[in-house]
């Protein structure tokens, strides 16, 4: 489908246009995605996002999203048109104050023709006033707007944004938020960072969001429904937010259980993980009937039928874990995925040998018992799973075998090191499996090719578990920094956020 509309401004431009042809001949269009070989379609080339601020209206009653996206960005080359992705529909786009023609395209594609062509490096404002039922759009054939008897949720991975707000959904393209969204009173609307006010007018409550630090579009989230909101502020001085549906019904106690003990897991991963990277931590649980939850940043989203066996304190301990290893420090493409998962499946492990339910060893020998070598599971490569098998159980459990591998071959002192370095050195931006190789040898002074190629990229199972690190043993890498430096830097960090 291809809908075109011309704005008055656009006939003028092109003419415009004709004048200076010189130019003109550089200026093309963005690409209609960001280069990600799993999602071709997902993101856009052509400029760089570095501020949504979505003012909206929503009425649970009838699943009516309304209102104006307001985008900063830059241009990273001479652009004659742009790309964002977006379902719901468009009444109007202005860029930098005029009238801008567009049109719908591909799935998810809102191409967007400015009426004058912009030159690379131009900071752009972009105004896209919408409205529309979330739920009866699809891309691809699928919907990850998941609507609630009281209200909807927008949570999902790695795609929820284009149902909500427009946008270059890749997490390579990081940005700040103001998420204002009204609601009738007696409803609540939840999502990133702190509430920084709300207001009523006309049965209208307002609430008003701030994220101030870089988000990636799936980690956007907004949950509109009846909640109980409760606030405290952990040991280590993170305010913590959360919110309960209202009818969450016997699943209330296991997920207050659970969720109210964000601060203290905050704080007891920052003793792995360095300070806490965001002003604000907590979780939400509406009152859906998916299965899963999400590391939505700073706010994390839990279904209720996660607490359905009772308490599961390690599944907060994954979701947080993701805040330094997968928000914080985003991956920079989607077969990056091991950087989020097998690392917040590492925190649950670490966890378990903190609660004695096992330690991390043994969990690693007990994973990589349970799946014999013609188990499929060790054919997947969690160190590029492809796009079909981006979430299978192998990203997360031989995933966290690999983290164990790389502890054993370096040592606690160099692996603890790690863990905390890593995040301090990519804070608030993107990295990638290989990075995070190159990383582990120039702390550890080791070669670790061979380890990760086993654990991470072979489709079958490691001969052994611990013999086939005899390897990292040798060598060092020339001019390692040393671990002491590392945990001397962490700590010198840890006492300014601390004076902070
Ligand atoms: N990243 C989520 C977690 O580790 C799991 C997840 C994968 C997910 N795909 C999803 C959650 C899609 C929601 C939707 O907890
Ligand atoms: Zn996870």
């Amino acid at each position: 489908m291809h809908r075109r509309f011309i704005a008055p401004g656009a006939l003028a431009a092109a003419s415009l246009l004709l004048a200076v042809p010189a130019s003109a001949a550089s200026y093309s269009p963005g690409a209609p995605g960001i280069g990600d070989p799993y999602y071709p379609a997902y993101g856009n080339g052509g400029y760089d996002v570095s501020h949504y601020d979505l003012r909206l209206k929503y009425q649970p009653q009838t699943d009516e999203l309304a209102g104006t996206a307001t985008i900063l960005a830059r241009t990273t080359q001479d652009l004659s048109r742009f790309d964002l992705d977006f379902l719901l529909d468009v009444s109007e786009v202005r860029v930098n104050g005029a009238k801008a023609a567009f049109a719908t395209s591909g799935q998810h594609e809102l191409e967007i023709t400015p009426s004058a062509p912009l030159p690379k490096g131009t900071p752009i404002t972009v105004v896209v006033r919408y409205s529309g039922v979330p739920s009866t759009k699809s891309a691809y054939g699928f919907s990850t707007w998941h609507r609630t008897p009281d209200g909807a949720v927008a949570a999902d991975e790695p795609e929820a944004a284009w149902w909500w707000y427009p946008s270059n959904d890749h997490p390579l393209d990081k940005a700040t938020y103001d998420v204002s969204v009204a609601v009738p009173d007696g409803t609540q609307a939840i999502s990133n960072g702190t509430l920084q006010s709300t207001s009523s007018q006309l049965g209208w409550t307002r609430y008003n969001w701030r994220q101030e630090k870089p988000q990636a579009t799936y980690l956007t989230t907004l949950a509109v429904g009846r909640f109980d909101i409760t606030t405290s502020t952990s040991e280590g001085g993170v305010p913590v937010v959360n919110a309960y549906s209202k009818d969450l019904g016997d699943q209330d106690g296991a997920a207050r259980a659970s969720v109210e003990r964000t601060g203290e897991l905050v704080d007891w991963l920052s003793g792995y993980f360095g300070p806490y990277p965001f002003s604000s931590a907590g979780g939400y649980v509406p009152d859906t009937t998916t299965g899963y939850a999400l590391e939505t940043q700073t706010r994390v989203y839990y279904s209720p039928r996660q607490f359905a066996g009772g308490s599961n304190a390690s599944l907060v301990v994954h979701e947080l874990a993701h805040q330094w290893y997968g928000d914080s420090v985003s991956l920079k493409g989607w077969k990056d995925i091991w950087i989020n998962e097998g690392f917040a499946r590492y925190a649950q492990w670490l966890w378990s040998e903190h609660e004695g339910e096992g330690t991390t060893r043994e969990l690693a020998d007990y994973v990589y018992a349970s799946h014999p070598a013609d188990d499929p599971f060790w054919t997947v490569a969690p160190g590029d799973p492809g796009a079909d098998h981006q979430f299978d159980s192998a990203v997360y459990d031989r995933g966290a075998l690999a983290v164990q591998a790389v502890r054993e071959a370096v040592g606690d002192d160099a692996f603890f090191a790690i863990l905390k370095g890593w995040p301090r050195e990519h804070a608030y931006g993107n990295a990638s499996v290989a990075d995070f190789r190159a990383y582990a040898e120039r702390i550890s002074g080791k070669p670790l090719d061979t380890l990760f190629d086993t654990w991470l990229f072979q489709p079958q199972k490691p001969a052994a578990r611990g013999a086939s690190l005899a390897e990292a043993a040798a060598d060092p890498v020339a001019q390692p920094r040393s671990w002491r430096q590392i945990e001397a830097t962490n700590s010198a960090h840890e006492h300014e956020e601390r004076a902070k």
